[in-house]
């Protein structure tokens, strides 16, 4: 071989080594693109992100995730105003947002006892509340129909012990109109996946009660796809058994799981303080406002190990998964730092109030890397 032909060997294997290091470097640098092959991974939206209000904010929006939930402006009071009237303004642009950057679009919520229209509170019997649901859902399903990927049909029907709430929809029409929501869903847009969403259902009564109404409305001939397990936790409870336990019975009735509505408080809950009420009143009570600065390294290293534990869980039951959505983009947007005590500072997601990455989100990150 001559020399010339020795120098052009020796600079092709240099490029390529040095190509295969470039390859190395190059790491999986997102939640979305880290989960691709598990599940999606969507974020609650807030009105100003629905506008992209803040440039920063959107630009972490369309890096970290892949699926979206309205936080607020789907839910009945907005969209439903009143009787005759729909305002349809906000959930538009919502849509265009999650068309304009191929996210999955889920739909937040069809029949909720809360955040109604107050004209909706005000009826009285079957024959109206009948004619109500019939308008709102085929109204609003048909409207998005092939847009939207799937719906919270039924939202936070059941009382902790597993009974039925007695809401507005209970009073007037009986249980019957669990099925018959699920029926108006599916004949509005036959396609798109049905859920049954409500938080604490990992908790065995409540879990047994949901069952059994979802049982309920498989036998009653509604179409149902799935089970949003809203995932309000703390760092200490539910513990992980309950919740894989949760996956795999939800799963075995034969509908996906969704984690709908992620988040971990690290504050002091006034339930747990011994005789407390709810009802009185903790605000400017700096002993449940512990880390109104800063979130000490102690308690963020246990979220973080929160976090890694919860999410080996969805990992190890990706085939049951279809989505882990956490309730905001970051720290700040968090409706923790307003519930059950208004006005304190709670760091339950995996972004700061500066959206830097918290150590929780690394950890979640870890889980994925440390298998390649
Ligand atoms: O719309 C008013 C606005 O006009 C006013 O200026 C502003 C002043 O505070 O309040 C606005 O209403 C707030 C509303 O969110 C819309 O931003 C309410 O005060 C506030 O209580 C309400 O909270 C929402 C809550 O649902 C209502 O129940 C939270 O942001 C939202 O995160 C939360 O989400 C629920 C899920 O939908 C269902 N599962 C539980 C979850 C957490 O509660």
């Amino acid at each position: 071989m001559k020399l010339t032909n020795y120098y052009v060997l020796f600079a092709s294997i240099l490029l390529l080594s040095s190509c295969n290091q470039k390859k190395e470097e190059v790491k999986i640098t997102s939640l979305k693109d880290s989960y691709k092959d598990d599940f999606y991974i969507g974020t609650a939206l807030s009105e100003d992100q629905i506008e992209e209000k803040d440039v920063k904010v959107d630009s972490l929006i369309k890096k970290e995730f892949n699926a979206i939930t309205a936080e607020n402006i789907m839910k009945s009071m907005f969209v439903h105003p009143s009787p005759d009237k729909y305002d349809f303004a906000l959930t538009d642009k919502f849509i265009a947002y999650g068309e304009k950057n191929k996210m999955f679009i889920h739909g937040h919520t069809l029949i909720w006892h809360s955040q109604l229209a107050p004209w909706m509170e005000k009826i009285k019997d079957s024959v109206q509340m009948k004619a109500f649901m019939k308008d709102h859902i085929t109204t609003i399903v048909s409207k998005y129909k092939g847009r939207i990927d799937s719906w919270d049909v039924v939202n936070e029907a059941l009382n902790e012990d597993g009974t039925l709430r007695k809401s507005v929809f209970l009073n007037t029409m009986g249980e019957r109109y669990l099925a018959d929501a699920f029926k108006l869903a599916a004949a509005a847009d036959p396609k798109v996946d049905l859920y049954y969403n409500d938080y604490n259902i990992e908790e065995p009564a409540k879990r047994k009660g949901a069952i059994d109404l979802i049982k309920k409305i498989q036998a009653a001939g509604g179409k149902i796809d799935g089970v949003g397990i809203q995932g309000h936790w703390r760092l200490a409870s539910p513990s992980l058994e309950e919740i894989e336990q949760s996956i795999v019975e939800y799963s075995s009735l034969g509908l996906k799981v969704a984690i709908t509505e992620f988040d971990i408080t690290v504050l002091p809950n006034p339930w747990d303080l011994k005789g407390a009420d709810v009802n009185q009143n903790f605000e400017g009570n700096a002993k449940m406002n512990p880390y109104p600065e800063k979130l000490p390294d102690s308690v963020q290293v246990k979220l973080a190990e929160r976090y890694a534990s919860i999410f080996k869980i969805f990992i190890k039951h990706k085939d049951k998964i279809s989505r882990v959505t956490f309730w905001g983009v970051h720290d700040k947007q968090s409706w923790l730092n307003d519930w059950p005590i208004k006005g304190r500072t709670n760091y339950p997601l995996l972004f700061d109030t500066q959206l830097q990455h918290k150590k929780a989100y690394n950890s979640v990150m870890q889980l994925k890397e440390a298998k390649k």
